[in-house]
């Protein structure tokens, strides 16, 4: 088993220079050209190891049976589709690849993007014997060590790379999956406070929303970066560049503030009956902080934001914490 398990490793790290080494050449181009228009630097594509998977749709595999890998192995890497009737084909073929590497720089699989709008986007390495999506974070061998005092955590693998090239080397993404409690524990290892950029869409919203409590469960504190106008933290970059980024940093608010403030889209405040009904969930939402001094400051920030007297609303909440016991 532990044979295997470095023997997995080998041939994803001999894929990962196979890819880098695709990006130069002429027929990688077009990678390289993708790349450098989605505005990444040269030292910036070295770093992450990013490449190319090629035109042809058994070259890696290949090259590997050449290196000497039986087909029983190079199943289990993940790198291919391997079935009786239709053959052996690479997974990956013109896309840049992204290596997925685990905190302590070993690739434990890729992501590999379309260069136009084909679907699906990215493609991804199955979990294997050395892959669990679950228990990594993408760019955590780098963030781990970036001594910033907090992580940020984000959706994607370009969101990540921007995120690095312009100085936030604290980013990490949670692989395209909902945020599971082995990252947010893997993250405490790291850091005591999680800043959550996720996409400013539907979909990252409600994938914000989700994480929230599982980052608090695992003893995290956590504040909530707004993208918008922006989709994602790379688009926000390119159109706003790093200061307007870290100004956004400094005006995260308390996650608590941002579940309310998605559960207000769901009222007109304009309307008293609908307003009332807001303060009654947001009530019993403040309810949950057993701190009385904590309790107060976010009931006075919600009373301030959402046009209500504060005594009135505290009131409020502590009538309602007397009739549920
Ligand atoms: P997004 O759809 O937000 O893509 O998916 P993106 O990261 O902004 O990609 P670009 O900027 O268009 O290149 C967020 C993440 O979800 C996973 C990937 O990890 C992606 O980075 N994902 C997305 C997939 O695994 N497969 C997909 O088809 C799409
Ligand atoms: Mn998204
Ligand atoms: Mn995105
Ligand atoms: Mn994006
Ligand atoms: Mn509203």
């Amino acid at each position: 088993q532990a044979d295997l398990k470095s023997r997995l490793l080998e041939i994803q790290k001999k894929a990962a220079k196979y890819y880098y080494y695709q990006l130069r050449q002429p027929k990688g181009r077009v990678g390289y050209e993708y790349l450098k228009n989605r505005a990444l630097t040269d030292e910036t594509i070295q770093k992450f190891g990013l490449g190319y998977s090629g035109q042809q749709t058994k070259e890696l595999y290949q090259y590997l049976k050449h290196e000497g890998y039986s087909d029983a192995l190079l199943k289990e890497s993940g790198l291919f589709s391997m079935d009786e009737r239709s053959g052996v084909y690479d997974k990956f073929w013109n896309r840049v690849m992204f290596p997925i590497m685990d905190a302590n720089h070993r690739v434990i699989g890729f992501g590999g993007r379309v260069m136009g709008d084909a679907k699906p986007k990215y493609l991804n390495s199955p979990e294997t014997k050395i892959f669990d999506k679950s228990r990594n974070l993408y760019g955590l061998n780098f963030a781990r060590s970036s001594r910033k005092g907090n992580l940020i955590i984000c959706e994607g693998y370009m969101d990540v790379i921007a995120l690095h090239q312009a100085g936030f080397s604290q980013a990490v993404a949670s692989l395209g999956t909902a945020l599971t409690t082995q990252q947010a524990i893997l993250m405490k290892r790291y850091a005591d406070e999680v800043l959550v950029t996720y996409d400013s869409d539907e979909a990252g919203t409600k994938a914000a929303l989700r994480a929230i409590p599982i980052l608090k469960e695992a003893g995290l504190t956590m504040r909530v970066i707004n993208m918008k106008p922006y989709k994602d933290p790379d688009e926000f970059i390119k159109n706003m560049g790093r200061e307007a980024f870290q100004q956004r940093i400094d005006e995260a608010q308390s996650s608590f503030l941002f579940e309310v403030e998605v559960l207000e889209r769901q009222y007109n405040l304009k309307d008293p009956a609908q307003k009332t009904a807001f303060f009654d969930e947001t009530s019993k939402k403040l309810l949950g902080f057993s701190d009385e001094i904590e309790r107060n400051n976010y009931i006075e920030a919600i009373a301030a934001k959402y046009g209500t007297g504060y005594e009135a609303l505290r009131r409020k909440v502590n009538q309602l914490g007397l009739s549920l016991g």
